[in-house]
């Protein structure tokens, strides 16, 4: 990946002072070094609040420095393998870091335009009216070569915690999103498990694409959301549905915020508004995560502020893809419930002593894809709603988006088989992984259990939500009104 050098444009205050006893030029150098430095740990110290927008790494900061190693060893993983195997492994995977999307891009323009009725000298906004916006529309959404990049890894990374079942001759499931995002985001992993398998590999069978398997394409998976009509009705073009958004946005927290960058920038605050101070703040985690660069977007940040704004994007997310509205979770009972099928049938094909027909599934979807299905398994589950007027007592709250479903984000479902002689009702177990961490249970402090169990947990999600019910609008009552 090219990497650029970091902008260049403030200088640390106080240089020029020090400076003052001669050794211009050297001075300047070193100057010019720590205002690099400066930068570089503006963007760095913004990155825990990126939102849906932060790069995986901010999560596993070790694989800045080795993107192959495995990070601590975790107690309690994997089980142990004199006693377990694992039989199957099926993950939902977020696609890796993309370009903004088309909307964002052209708020961005905007933005970039007002700066150029500027009003005084501001030294970020001279910074940030030179900087060249260099997104195209047409970059729309599209996976960056890093997303690329983020989903080999991943592979490689996979595939070495899990020796026996990512292996060669192993048939390899690919199930996709259409978004060209997520397919490009399934070749890419395909491509670093032919490298994790290559070296282990027979050379004839090197490129066999029997065994890496063809992408599906499955929406009805890996987009629910778009297909359940009632989700897009009540809440998706709903904009009523967003109102504690809404209301955060000019709230108190978010109206100090937007008055802080107006005069940083050197604009009239009525020129602002939160969505674009926060594509502003998108753009600062953009050139992170595409580029590896503190943009200068990145300086008109504080900490506080950035709190600020990575609340509006858990808002966002927790009433329109969680605990917000219940249809948000429900509508990914098809995808929990076709993961339990393959859980089945492998537990099915292990008890008749036959091979596992799906050993990997591998689903490439969206944020979209994984939050409701996280919340409909019970995951990062505050006691009081995110609101707009309850920012404050949210500080420590479980749902923050930026360590759930960063981009590359995963959730890895293992199946066992065990020793019945250790345990002779327990054959069959599951571990979680989310982003290649154990995961406990939402009931517990437990990181293993019983399939059975599991099972019986889940009950309800397995038995009684049916997609057709929870998302049709029935035909003929689209046109009576009730009043
Ligand atoms: C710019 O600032 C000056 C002095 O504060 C003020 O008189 C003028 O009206 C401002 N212009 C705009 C366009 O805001
Ligand atoms: C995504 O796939 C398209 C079509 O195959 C290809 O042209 C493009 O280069 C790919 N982009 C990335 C980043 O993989
Ligand atoms: C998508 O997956 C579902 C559930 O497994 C299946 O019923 C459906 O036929 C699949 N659709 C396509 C287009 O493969
Ligand atoms: C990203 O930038 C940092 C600091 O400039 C550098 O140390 C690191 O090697 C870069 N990472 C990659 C993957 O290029
Ligand atoms: C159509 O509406 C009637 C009452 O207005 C209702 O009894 C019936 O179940 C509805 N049919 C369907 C298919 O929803």
């Amino acid at each position: 990946m090219p990497l650029e050098p970091a902008h260049r444009r403030f200088l640390p205050a106080g240089s020029a002072l020090r400076c003052a006893g001669g050794f211009l030029l050297l001075c300047l150098l070193a100057a010019l070094g720590a205002a690099e430095g400066a930068e570089r740990e503006a963007a760095e110290r913004l990155s825990p609040y990126f939102g849906t927008k932060c790069r995986y790494e901010t999560l596993h900061p070790h694989l800045l420095r080795e993107p192959l190693a495995l990070g601590p060893p975790q107690s309690g993983f994997p089980l142990p393998p004199a006693s377990c195997t694992p039989l199957q492994l099926n993950a939902v995977i977020r696609h890796g870091t993309r370009f903004p999307t088309g909307g964002q891009i052209k708020k961005l323009a905007h933005l970039h335009r007002l700066l150029g009725q500027r009003n005084g000298s501001c030294a970020a906004s001279e910074a940030l009216a030179g900087w060249s916006l260099w997104y195209r529309e047409d970059m729309d959404g599209q996976l960056a070569e890093r997303g690329r990049h983020d989903m080999s890894t991943l592979a490689r990374r996979l595939a070495a915690r899990f020796p026996g079942l990512l292996a060669p001759r192993r048939r390899f499931a690919f199930v996709s999103s259409h978004k060209a995002r997520c397919l490009n985001s399934s070749d890419a992993f395909r491509d670093g498990l032919r490298q994790a398998l290559g070296g282990q590999q027979p050379p004839e069978l090197g490129n066999d694409p029997t065994m890496l398997g063809d992408i599906k394409i499955n929406d009805t998976l890996m987009r629910f959301f778009d297909l359940c009509e009632k989700f897009v009705r009540d809440v998706d073009n709903n904009d009523e549905a967003m109102h504690e958004v809404d209301a955060f946005k000019v709230g108190p927290e978010m109206k100090k915020v937007v008055e802080r960058i107006a005069n940083n920038l050197c604009l009239p605050v009525d020129q602002l508004n939160a969505d674009l101070v926060q594509v502003a703040f998108f753009t600062c985690s953009f050139e992170l995560a595409i580029k590896n660069i503190s943009s200068p977007w990145c300086s008109i940040f504080s900490e506080e502020d950035a709190l600020v704004l990575e609340y509006l994007n858990d808002l966002k997310q927790y009433w329109k893809r969680a605990y917000g509205y219940e249809i948000n979770s429900r509508a990914s009972c098809i995808l929990f419930q076709d993961i339990f099928r393959n859980l089945d049938q492998a537990v099915l094909e292990s008890k008749n002593s036959k091979p596992i027909s799906s050993p990997v599934i591998l689903q490439f979807g969206h944020a979209e894809t994984l939050q409701p299905l996280l919340a409909l398994m019970g995951y990062f589950k505050d006691k009081e709603p995110l609101k707009a007027n309850n920012y404050h007592r949210h500080m420590n709250r479980k749902f923050r988006s930026g360590r759930i479903v960063p981009y590359a984000s995963n959730l890895v479902f293992v199946l066992y088989h065990c020793d019945q002689v250790q345990s002779p009702k327990e054959e069959y177990k599951v571990q979680l992984l989310l982003n290649e961490k154990l995961l406990e249970f939402p009931w517990s402090k437990k990181t293993v259990i019983s399939y059975a169990n599991l099972k019986n947990r889940y009950k309800d999600v397995l038995q009684k939500c049916h997609f057709a019910e929870v998302c049709n609008i029935p035909q003929n009552t689209t046109n009576t009104v009730v009043l």
